[in-house]
């Protein structure tokens, strides 16, 4: 079947978000992916230019998160989805990989969150890079080994760590945010339009070849007037993004390594979901972006260049992973959590509203979000 007979088949109708997933999501044979959006060369009739602001942050400023300056960013709009940002991966030649290591070998560390931490002590979690980094270079030598700490991550949360039972956020649960990630954050948002973006917030998923992230819609933030901001690094997925109700048909579309994409206004609160990883095309290789070494590192940066010996093992993971950050505002400026009472008042009206409305992100907090590996 191909995709287009698939999209004829899947117009509107009870299934047709999980119909698509399941399409993208088989492996032998591989799907087709000619449908799928690919903004690194849009040609879809679905696609716009979008007009960023550029004034509000400098070119310097724009380089000390990595990024080029502003009006050189390749942003894009999706007809039928106002609110929806996608910027063509906006960083500067080099600077990928810092935000890789950030993601692979400092987030993971305490006070973080991360699986792991659902079935193991702080002490055996205190050190997840350090504790793989030894067993990965003795596989170089094709050694067995059993799988790596690293190769085990599947989540880790930042900031107000995202309860995946309850799907809260809690005041009682909050580490300081990673200020580097904030700036970024801050920095992204402005020129989306959003200047007072304030990152408190943030999942970081860990995709192996064959995970998939389940159909889910993002709403336990208290307030959904900021954007949710979306950064992905390494092998390239496919991302289905729906529309306010389950059997809306979704639009696929690339995620490669370096995009940014933004959810806000209407789109903040659609569905969408990752059915999967696409095979690299010759076999285990890194996409050409993340091979390239930081040009310059000017003072004052905290974009740093990676050494070499954690540059093999980032290489190494991504070669056949996908690591995505999202970033979200969790209040509103000013505004507070409910107190207790309040608080229970909100988790049983939202326990109604999804019943109602079969909304479930069926978040486990083992697995994170839905997903089958
Ligand atoms: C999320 C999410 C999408 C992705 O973490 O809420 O939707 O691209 N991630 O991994
Ligand atoms: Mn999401």
């Amino acid at each position: 079947m191909t995709a287009k007979m698939a999209a004829s088949i899947v117009e509107h109708g009870e299934d047709a978000f999980r119909k698509l997933f399941k399409f993208y999501k088989r492996r032998n044979p591989p799907p087709d992916f000619s449908e799928v959006i690919n903004f690194s060369k849009p040609c879809n009739d679905k696609v716009f230019a979008f007009e960023l602001n550029s004034t509000p942050i400098s070119e310097e400023d724009v380089s000390k998160a990595g990024l080029q300056p502003v009006k050189d960013w390749r942003a894009f709009g999706l007809h039928g989805y106002p609110g929806f940002i996608f910027i063509s991966n906006p960083f500067l030649p080099g600077s990928q990989q810092y935000w890789v290591k950030q993601c692979l070998k400092i987030y993971p560390q305490k006070p973080n969150v991360c699986n792991l931490d659902m079935h193991m002590s702080s002490v055996e979690t205190e050190n997840i890079w350090g504790k793989s980094i030894d067993v990965i270079q003795r596989k170089g030598c094709g050694k067995r080994e059993p799988k790596t700490l690293l190769e085990k991550l599947r989540w880790v949360t930042l900031g107000y760590h995202y309860d995946w039972n309850s799907k809260t956020y809690s005041p009682d649960h909050y580490t300081p945010f990673p200020k580097e990630l904030h700036s970024l954050s801050h920095k992204v948002a402005a020129a989306c339009g959003f200047p007072g973006f304030n990152a408190e917030a943030g999942i970081l998923n860990y995709y192996r070849s064959d995970s998939s992230l389940g159909i889910h819609v993002d709403e336990s933030e208290l307030d959904h007037t900021p954007p949710l901001l979306s950064f992905s690094f390494g092998q390239t997925a496919v991302f289905l993004l729906g529309g306010t109700k389950r059997d809306d048909r979704p639009t696929a579309m690339f995620m490669n390594s370096g995009d940014i994409m933004v959810m806000s206004g209407p789109s903040r609160l659609l569905y969408h979901a990752v059915p999967c990883i696409v095979p690299a095309p010759a076999g285990n290789t890194l996409p050409p972006c993340l091979g390239q070494r930081l040009e310059t590192e000017a003072k004052g940066d905290y974009i740093q260049s990676v050494p070499e010996e954690d540059w093999d093992v980032c290489s190494w993971y991504l070669q056949t992973s996908r690591v995505n950050v999202t970033v979200r505002q969790v209040l509103a400026t000013g505004q507070t959590f409910p107190s207790s009472q309040a608080s229970h008042l909100t988790t049983d009206s939202c326990e109604k509203s999804e019943e109602g409305t079969q909304k479930n992100n069926k978040r486990k907090s083992e697995s994170g979000y839905e997903r089958d590996a």
